[in-house]
């Protein structure tokens, strides 16, 4: 038997194919509401994707139910309360089990989850691909929806219908800069594992004692002197920094999430104290020199404390809900990818 086509990681795949799915994605956005490109409407028709969520969801969850049905297929939510999912020790039904049974009746499964080990072992035993909803160590699908915002952003609406209604390869952001300020989490290292290869410079401040993974710098590291080998190659330089200004300096685009990601909970007091002076603001911009016409993203949910107002909501600023509307654009063009069908 051959091995799903899981998705788990932007880490291993080509920049080729990021741009590839990203290109895929903006066709889906620039043809809606009309016909779908490639006549793909019903290629999942009688296909069911599982939606197997141990944390909760508005957007990942409405974006995945919405772009496998928009393909023609049957979403199924299965929340952790209403599957025999727990700890074995504790009378639960296993991963491996519930991997098996539900990969034996699905043709896919989209799973949000804790500890990356979890979604791994999933994959290890489901006959259907398995796509990474959000682990605790990646969010693919949210870092492809934000090198989608950040090419829009970049090369604008209509430069990039040219581009896509012609077939042409997207370029890759050689020049870009986007600063990262906020924790060590899933969000940043998903950008680190693709954003660089794509030409994207990125600098990170995190607070001290909230080090970058040392698997993600290493992969970064890395992949930057593989690029330096190869003419004609590029790659983003990455720095890490405490301090914001630090961060922001010369910035394009100002990203941050929040700075207490579901399961840390318990640390949300003695986190808050750690991460003083680190909500991004006007004020912060201007002292670290970002670019006059910097961006904000954001994946959300946003808490207060990470983001003023004036930034969120300025429309000029940020990119926050097109950042969002994106995930679905991005997740039909998985799915189709996925599925095999383009
Ligand atoms: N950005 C994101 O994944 O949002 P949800 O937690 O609402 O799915
Ligand atoms: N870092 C956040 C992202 C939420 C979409 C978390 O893991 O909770």
């Amino acid at each position: 038997s051959h091995k799903p086509n899981h998705f788990l990681t932007l880490k291993t795949l080509p920049p080729a194919t990021i741009l590839s799915l990203v290109h895929r994605s903006l066709a889906f956005k620039h043809a809606h509401p009309h016909t779908p490109p490639a006549s793909n409407t019903n290629m999942l028709h009688g296909k069911t994707l599982a939606l197997l969520f141990t944390k909760k969801s508005t957007r990942t969850r409405i974006s995945a139910e919405t772009a496998w049905s928009s393909l023609g297929g049957h979403p199924m939510f299965l929340g952790a309360n209403d599957i025999q999912l727990g700890d074995p020790a504790k009378g639960g039904e296993s991963w491996r089990d519930t991997a098996t049974v539900v990969g034996s009746m699905v043709d896919a499964v989209f799973a949000r989850l804790g500890d990356h080990k979890e979604i791994e072992e999933l994959a290890q035993y489901s006959r259907a691909p398995v796509i990474n909803a959000l682990t605790a160590k990646y969010h693919p699908m949210q870092a492809l929806a934000d090198i989608m915002t950040i090419y829009e952003a970049t090369l604008g609406e209509r430069v990039l219908k040219e581009i896509v209604s012609s077939g042409e390869d997207l370029p890759r952001l050689e020049g870009v800069k986007v600063a990262w300020v906020g924790d060590a989490n899933n969000i940043i290292n998903s950008l680190l594992v693709s954003l660089p290869r794509l030409g994207i410079h990125v600098s990170v401040a995190t607070p001290a004692g909230y080090e970058i993974d040392a698997d993600i710098k290493e992969f970064v590291a890395v992949e930057g002197a593989r690029a330096k080998n190869v003419a004609g190659d590029t790659y983003g330089t990455v720095s890490y920094t405490t301090d914001p200004s630090v961060a922001c300096n010369g910035a394009h685009i100002i990203v941050t999430d929040t700075w207490v990601s579901m399961g840390q909970e318990a640390d949300k007091e003695s986190k808050l104290k750690d991460f003083a002076g680190y909500k991004v603001t006007e004020a912060m911009a201007k002292l670290g020199n970002a670019h006059p016409d910097w961006k904000f993203m954001h994946c959300l949910p946003r808490k207060l404390e990470e983001v003023d107002d004036e930034v969120f909501y300025n429309p000029d600023r940020s990119l926050v809900f097109s950042e969002a509307e994106n995930r679905k654009w991005t997740a039909i063009a998985v799915f189709e990818h996925v599925m095999g069908g383009k």
